[in-house]
This record gives structure tokens, C-alpha cells and sequence, in this order.
């Protein structure tokens, strides 16, 4: 038997009793489990306390915790001793549903989201609902707008264009049927079964596999001027309707698919030129112009699709100006 260490969330510290029914047994070693974990710094510590406990490339590394605890636990995994065998155990529905999917992890640097990564693929996934029961509402919403862009992101991708639909009604409504909030087990599987559908036809990230980033370049840049006082979820609904907007959807499609959006927040007052700085530094801009996820055109097989940064900008700070008004008035 390999041995283990289990690389935890201190959130979750009272569910640990519940991995002994998975074989799940070793070393344990607490980390608070958040986006500022993400770090360097952090990952170092891992690196030295698996160091300073004999740990063997034979051996066998947990992550038990959401998805910032996965991609840091990933990112060792894969580095440490040029790779090491690692079982994920997500706590949050983001981790169930998103996080632990892909084989993605990864770091941060200041201003720049997941700059340091690897893809590397777990053994094995432990999925247990029970550890939800502790998760805070507004975990469980953000976990819930990742299974929402999943869901439209594959009804986009099986969309007729040449009929005239952005999104076949039928398909859409297939994809979405079952996922609705709260979630149950099946229906966390088909979400994971979705993506995983999309990883598996594109696993360099190359092509398709793009289109899973929707919302998020926007998204990654609202956490991060916002210093990631906002979840990560939030800032992803915040970008799928901004990206909306910039990719030209139409109105109805706009709200058709916001109304499915869980959080009821406006567009946050932010820092427009931090935001703007850290958006020039997404890593798939090309020179001046912002990258986005061609949700919309795919079909055409050019995945991302480019905006001038003024434009995009404009949009910004026109929704932040509107969502600034209508909620000082109601
Ligand atoms: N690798 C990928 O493909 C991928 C995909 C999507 C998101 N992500 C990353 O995932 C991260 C966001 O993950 P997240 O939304 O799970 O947030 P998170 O990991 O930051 O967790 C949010 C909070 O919930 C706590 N928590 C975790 N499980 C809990 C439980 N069962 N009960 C109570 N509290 C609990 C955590 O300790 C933390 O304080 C971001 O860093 C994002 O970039 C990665």
C-alpha cells in the first residue's frame, strides 16, 4: 500500500471521519484551503513538507477541499518528483462539477490568475455530496453558474447556426433538464459528464476546449481587481453577461440566458483601470486586443475571437454605470 498524505481545507475538518470509507487514511496537513493559497509561497510548503515526511514517488497525495485547494494540490502532484500519483476529494460543487474535471490546476502570481500550471489528471475522483452540507449558499450559487455555462456552452456547441438558432431550443432544453438548483448527485454527474465530454474532444486546450472558458476572461479579471473578495462564480455570471454583450448576442438571448443566472448582485463598483490592466495581461490577448470565448461563430472553428480593448472597456464601464443606477434606484 502506498502511503498517503492528505492535503486538506480547515473548513472541512469535520467531514474527515468520512474518508475512511474511501481507504483514505495517512498524513494530514491543514491549509486554510483559499484563492490566496494559491501561491508560491504555499506551494513550497507542500513541497518541503513532503520532503521533510520521506514522501515517495510511490506514494499517494490527497486533496480534499474546493477548487483552489485542487488546482494547488494538482500542481504539486504533477511537479513534485516530475509527477506523483493524487486523488481528489472536492468539497464545493465548483470543485465537483469543474475543478476537478480537466486535469487544469495551478497558481497565481500577483495580478495574473493560474500564470504557473501544469495539466496533469488525477487517479482517481472521490465524489460525496455530504460534504455539501456545510457549504456556505453563496459556494453552493457559484458552483451552480459553472454548471450553467457547461450547460449553455454545450448547447452552443450542438446549436444549428445555419437555422438561425443561437441555441437549438431543444438541445438547450435537453442539457439543462435535471440541472436544476439545488442539484442532485445525478445531475452533478451529468454536469461532470459534460465537460468532460468537451475536455476529452480537445484535452491541449487547442481548439473547442475554449469555449469552456466563457465568461472568464472577464470573470478572472473582475476576482482579481476585486482581490478575490468576490467568489469565483459571481465573477464568472458577472462575465458571461458582459461577454454577452461584447460577442453581440442578441437581446433575447441575453436574457434568455441570464434569467437562469443565480446571483441577483449588480455588476460591482471596481477600480476600472486595476480591472483593465489585469485583462491586457490575459495569456490568450493577442498584442493589444482582448481574447475572448467564440461561443457564438465556432462553427467557423476559430475558437476565440478578438476585441479591440477600447471597445471592450466601453462595455464595462457602460453596464457598471447601468447596474450603478438601477440598483441606487431600486
Ligand atoms: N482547474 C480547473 O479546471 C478549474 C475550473 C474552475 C475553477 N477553478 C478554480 O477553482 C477555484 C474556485 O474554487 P471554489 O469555488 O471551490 O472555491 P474555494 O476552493 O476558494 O472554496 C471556497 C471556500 O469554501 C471553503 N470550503 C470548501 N469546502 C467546504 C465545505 N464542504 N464546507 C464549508 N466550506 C468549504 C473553502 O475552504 C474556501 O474557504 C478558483 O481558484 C478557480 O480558478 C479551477
Amino acid at each position: 500500500m502506498p502511503r498517503q498524505i492528505i492535503i486538506y481545507a480547515k473548513s472541512v475538518l469535520s467531514h474527515l471521519p468520512r474518508l475512511h470509507f474511501y481507504g483514505i487514511e495517512g498524513v494530514l496537513y491543514e491549509i486554510d484551503g483559499e484563492e490566496k493559497d494559491k501561491s508560491w509561497e504555499m506551494y513550497l510548503k507542500i513541497v518541503d513538507f513532503l520532503i521533510g515526511n520521506d514522501f515517495k514517488k510511490s506514494d499517494l497525495l490527497v486533496g480534499v477541499g474546493g477548487g483552489a485547494l485542487l488546482d494547488l494540490v494538482g500542481f504539486v502532484a504533477s511537479t513534485y518528483m516530475r509527477g506523483v500519483d493524487v486523488v481528489f476529494v472536492p468539497t464545493t460543487l465548483l470543485g465537483m462539477v469543474d475543478a476537478s474535471v480537466g486535469g487544469k490546476n495551478g497558481i497565481n502570481r500577483p495580478f495574473l490568475k493560474n500564470s504557473i500550471g501544469t495539466t496533469y489528471f488525477p487517479k482517481k475522483t472521490i465524489i460525496d455530496t455530504a460534504f455539501l452540507a456545510t457549504l456556505p449558499e453563496e459556494q453552493l450559487l457559484s458552483g451552480y453558474v459553472e454548471v450553467i455555462k457547461i450547460a449553455v456552452v454545450h448547447s452552443f456547441k450542438n446549436c444549428h447556426l445555419n437555422k438561425g438558432d443561437f441555441i437549438d431550443p431543444k438541445t438547450h432544453e435537453d442539457f439543462l433538464r435535471g440541472l436544476e438548483y439545488p442539484l442532485s448527485e445525478k445531475s452533478i454527474e451529468k454536469a461532470r459528464d459534460l465537460k468532460r465530454q468537451i475536455v476529452d474532444e480537445d484535452p491541449d486546450e487547442k481548439g473547442i476546449r475554449y469555449l469552456l472558458n466563457f465568461g472568464h476572461t472577464i470573470g478572472h479579471a473582475l476576482e482579481a481587481s476585486m482581490d478575490f473578495s468576490i467568489t469565483h462564480g459571481e465573477a464568472v455570471q458577472h462575465g458571461i453577461r458582459l461577454e454577452m454583450a461584447i460577442l453581440g448576442f442578441p437581446t433575447w438571448l441575453q436574457e434568455k440566458i441570464a434569467s437562469f443566472l443565480p446571483f441577483k448582485t449588480p455588476f460591482p463598483r471596481i477600480d476600472s483601470a486595476k480591472f483593465g490592466k489585469i485583462l491586457q495581461r490575459d495569456k490568450k490577448n493577442r498584442s493589444c486586443d482582448i481574447a475572448f470565448s467564440n461561443v457564438v461563430h465556432h462553427k467557423m472553428r476559430d475558437f476565440l475571437v478578438f476585441f479591440p480593448y477600447e471597445h471592450v472597456i466601453k462595455i464595462v464601464e457602460e453596464v457598471m454605470l447601468d447596474d450603478c443606477l438601477y440598483s441606487s434606484n431600486g
